[in-house]
């Protein structure tokens, strides 16, 4: 069965992590925000049910990373139980989350010592009332509370998400680069991509703020000291510079398309395999109830897995 689901999905793309949204609830109102391409049907898992997901998925799967998404996921009053049951599962090597950072400041430990291993952190500007402009919220200070307490508990990488966009914030790279060289985040350069249709319509903020990076990331390869790519990660780029900042550059479109190997789960259950696509999915919810798996758990992971197909092509 492992072997089969591996190899047998199409254009060989094999899982090799799981996108965990945990809430769609969230603090903040990113004008940018993708929703993570879905907005839940039916209510929330439970904590018991995530638990048994995660068993399931990693058994049938072979996978071993997983990362934690919202909304933003530290709005889940039980996200500490919830990173300590996954951790004491002892199946996954990399247990990973994407946070706001807002609440990092009071959490950072106990999610480290709850067996959390690193972090990325959205950070979409160094100026206050940029910040507050694009998130809604005037938080910017907090956030690098947040930053320097996940430093201090032990979470590494740290890695910062910064989606550039159009006359907001597209003059803050070099600062947002140096800030990194200095403290030794990772940068993760993001261009901003469509929302996708299944959670409405699109927002304007596409066509005002979206800058293509490619002349970015080609000026960034001409100056690299050192470059590789994460082929099991889209094939993204990842550069050295001079000054040691890491710069990883992640674009959506055919390339990514290829060497996408994610699975992603709903807060209330649902399968998917494309950020674009959620409306593909499938929901799983009612299959966790029991503590052993039932075949018709797996034949849900089954057909999604081998329904995936490359958004763009
Ligand atoms: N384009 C690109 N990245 C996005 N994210 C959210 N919305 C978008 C979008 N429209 C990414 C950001 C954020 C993470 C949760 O999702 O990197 O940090």
């Amino acid at each position: 069965m492992n072997e089969e689901l591996a190899v047998n999905n199409n254009c060989n793309r094999t899982i090799k992590h799981i996108r965990f949204s945990v809430t769609s609830a969230c603090n903040y109102n990113c004008i940018y925000c993708d929703k993570e391409g879905f907005i839940p049907k039916t209510s929330l898992l439970s904590v018991d049910e995530i638990t048994r997901l995660c068993t399931l998925l990693a058994t049938t799967l072979n996978v071993t990373k997983i990362k934690l998404t919202g909304g933003e996921p530290l709005c889940r009053k039980e996200i500490v139980s919830i990173v300590k049951n996954i951790s004491n599962l002892h199946l996954y090597k990399d247990i990973s989350m994407t946070t706001n950072g807002f609440f990092l400041k009071e959490m950072a430990s106990d999610l480290y010592n709850a067996g959390l291993n690193r972090i990325n952190i959205s950070l979409c500007s160094l100026k206050p009332s940029v910040f507050k402009k694009i998130t809604g919220v005037d938080a910017l200070e907090l956030v690098l509370k947040g930053l320097k307490a996940a430093q201090k508990a032990g979470l590494y990488p740290i890695k910062l998400n910064y989606v550039m966009l159009k006359g907001l914030n597209d003059q803050e790279l070099d600062d947002i680069i140096d800030f990194c060289s200095k403290t030794g985040y990772i940068l993760q350069l993001i261009e901003l991509h469509k929302r996708s249709e299944a959670i409405g319509k699109e927002l304007s903020i596409f066509d005002h703020h979206h800058a293509p990076i490619e002349n970015i990331v080609e000026d960034i390869k001409a100056r690299a000291i050192e470059t590789f790519r994460r082929n099991d990660m889209q094939n993204r780029y990842v550069f050295k510079l001079p000054n040691n900042a890491v710069i990883e550059t992640i674009q959506t479109g055919k390339e990514a398309c290829n060497k996408c190997t994610k699975l992603r789960v709903g807060c209330d259950g649902n399968l998917f395999g494309c950020l674009f696509r959620s409306d593909l999915g499938t929901n799983i919810k009612s299959e966790l109830n029991d503590l052993t798996p039932s075949l018709k758990s797996q034949e849900i992971i089954q057909k999604v897995i081998s329904s995936r197909e490359p958004y763009y092509k």
